[in-house]
């Protein structure tokens, strides 16, 4: 929809998306990395980054912290101001993919709704969901932030996975499962993303 914007025409220009694709040697997509708060998502949409960058490719990654730090950081946690969080990075990534970059947008996007609902903005193929698959215990267990203490001690409310619901995806084009003690490095977990892009032929 076009929500309150009315009167308004969709300009073309000449130099289109294949252009800007065949100039950079690549297809733009998005890839997007869903999971838990702790599941590794910003880890490897980094190391995906400097593995797609080291074989000449260009990247961006739009990491959900990040962005709420400029973008969204008018948003807080609630389901509806989640729910805008994911579709303004859904629009945008949706414009990188159009700019024949490889977006990595990185964020919890805890509810299948909004995350299909980004996935419909892309022409079919162009958007790769990947599942970090990661049992809520082990997250926990990491807790790099400290966050779930403080969410277990009620000092932070609607948390992911504790208070508030984390639905996964059903059809995942990638599934990284990861239990404890189990853990592929990074840079392993990325290669398996890569082989699956070249595969879908993303990096010819
Ligand atoms: S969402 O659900 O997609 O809008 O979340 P996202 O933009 O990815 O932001 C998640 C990071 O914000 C921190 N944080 C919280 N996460 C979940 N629930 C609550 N209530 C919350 N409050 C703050 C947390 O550090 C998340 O970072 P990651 O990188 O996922 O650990």
């Amino acid at each position: 929809t076009r929500g309150n914007s009315t009167n308004i025409l969709w300009h073309n220009c000449s130099v289109e998306k294949s252009d800007r694709e065949q100039l950079l040697q690549q297809k733009g997509c998005v890839i997007w990395i869903t999971g838990l708060s702790g599941s590794g998502k910003s880890t490897l949409a980094c190391a995906l980054s400097c593995g797609l960058h080291a074989r000449g490719k260009l990247t961006y990654v739009l990491d959900g912290d990040n962005v709420r730090h400029g973008l969204n950081s008018d948003l807080s946690f609630r389901a509806e101001d989640r729910a805008e969080n994911i579709r303004r990075i859904g629009e945008v990534a949706k414009l990188f993919a159009d700019a024949g970059i490889i977006c990595i947008a990185s964020l919890i996007s805890p509810y299948r709704r909004d995350r299909d609902a980004c996935r419909a903005l892309l022409p079919e193929g162009e958007f790769i969901e990947v599942f970090m698959d990661v049992p809520l215990h082990v997250c926990e267990s990491r807790d790099p932030k400290g966050l779930y203490k403080l969410a277990r001690a009620g000092k932070i409310t609607g948390f992911t996975g504790i208070d508030d619901p984390y639905e996964p995806p059903l059809k995942a084009e990638i599934v990284l499962q990861q239990e404890a003690g189990l853990c592929d490095s990074p840079a392993d977990l990325a290669e398996t993303v890569i082989s699956c892009l070249d595969k879908k032929g993303y990096l010819v």
